[in-house]
């Protein structure tokens, strides 16, 4: 993915964290508080009244599909969607341009999710109306990275600490873990971060990634072992093995077992650290992936994340869509129903 896009903000396309620097970064996340309300369904919101998002996803997705969706039509807009290959005219062997261009012909924005790196980017060039990047095969994730730092902040501040100077752990499938490259890109807007990472035999970060983050004078520690990752660190965060995207060659054996447990965590002498983990966690067993014997730490702030999906995802759309905080504001009301809502 090229770094030299446009900074995103109305009428562009969001294909890459490059798009951001600290300041429009503090402005999305200002308008993901902005829009707290609506998200956790204490207001409605009819700001998007007449808008269309088309979501087109060619890889299994849950929450970050319906979290767009869902985001989208929070703010008063209309969703069309198709999922997979199978149903879609791409398997009449239609070309991704001329699928951009018609679609974009139904809608206002597109939010695309395909197996291979750079094909959101080619959507992108051939569409009318702004492109949303929901993951391009192991190249980035850029709305995943958006949720994880405006969350990684919270979990931070809650502990009277910042991105600035904090330690993060980073486990698991660093090769082809589209969200451990967009995050790693993402924290290195900001300064002093230390990288503690591990990931089995064959799965190690690109080059690429490691020089974008040393690059910006940030510190890249490569561990041994699980323990020594996440000894001393703020903020763990975790990931599934990206089996999909392996070939014959790529050694699975190695991954085996828990990635991290409770007992690991208690070695390391960290039980109270922040659990991050972009999900789905692969919980079935031997599945080398974050325990579920963490759920009950104080630090789990895996459905945090997937909370601050929508609220992140809505601002991008205000963004993508032009759409100002007043008219977000003249366009909401208190609800006029009740819902069985979380504490
Ligand atoms: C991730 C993805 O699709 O890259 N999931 C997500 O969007 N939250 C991570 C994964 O699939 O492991």
């Amino acid at each position: 993915m090229t770094t030299d896009l446009p900074l995103f903000e109305q009428g562009r396309h969001l294909l890459s964290v490059s798009q951001f620097d600290r300041e429009n970064l503090r402005t999305l996340f200002d308008l993901a508080d902005a829009v707290d309300p609506i998200a956790k369904r204490e207001a409605v919101c009819t700001v998007l009244d007449g808008a269309m998002l088309c979501s087109l996803f060619f890889e299994p997705s849950t929450r970050t599909r319906l979290s767009f969706e869902s985001a989208f039509q929070r703010l008063g807009g209309e969703v069309t969607t198709t999922t997979g290959f199978t149903f879609s005219s791409m398997a009449k062997g239609e070309s991704i341009a001329d699928t951009s261009r018609v679609v974009s012909g139904y809608s206002d924005v597109l939010v695309v999710r395909h197996p291979d790196e750079g094909s959101v980017a080619r959507f992108a060039a051939a569409a009318m109306v702004p492109v949303i990047n929901a993951g391009d095969g192991a190249g980035e994730h850029p709305s995943q990275a958006l949720l994880d730092v405006y969350t990684l902040g919270k979990e931070l501040a809650a502990r009277g600490k910042e991105v600035d100077g904090c330690r993060i752990a980073i486990l698991g499938d660093l090769k082809y873990g589209r969200t451990v490259h967009s995050l790693m890109k993402l924290m290195s807007l900001h300064d002093d971060v230390t990288f503690t990472l591990f990931s089995p035999p064959g799965l190690r970060l690109p080059l690429e990634v490691e020089q974008y983050v040393t690059a910006r004078r940030h510190t890249v520690q490569v561990m041994d072992t699980v323990v020594d990752a996440v000894r001393g660190a703020d903020v763990i965060y975790a990931t599934r093995v990206q089996r999909e995207r392996m070939t014959d060659e790529m050694s699975q054996a190695d991954a085996r077992g828990d990635l991290l447990n409770w007992s690991m965590l208690a070695e390391a002498d960290n039980l109270g650290a922040i659990l991050m983990h972009p999900l789905p966690r692969d919980s079935r067993p031997d599945a080398y992936d974050l325990s579920g014997d963490v759920d009950d730490l104080p630090g789990l702030a895996i459905f945090h994340q997937t909370d601050n999906g929508v609220n992140v995802r809505m601002a991008i759309f205000l963004t993508a869509l032009g759409v100002s905080l007043e008219a977000v504001r003249l366009t909401s009301k208190q609800r006029p129903w009740k819902a069985t809502l979380r504490p």
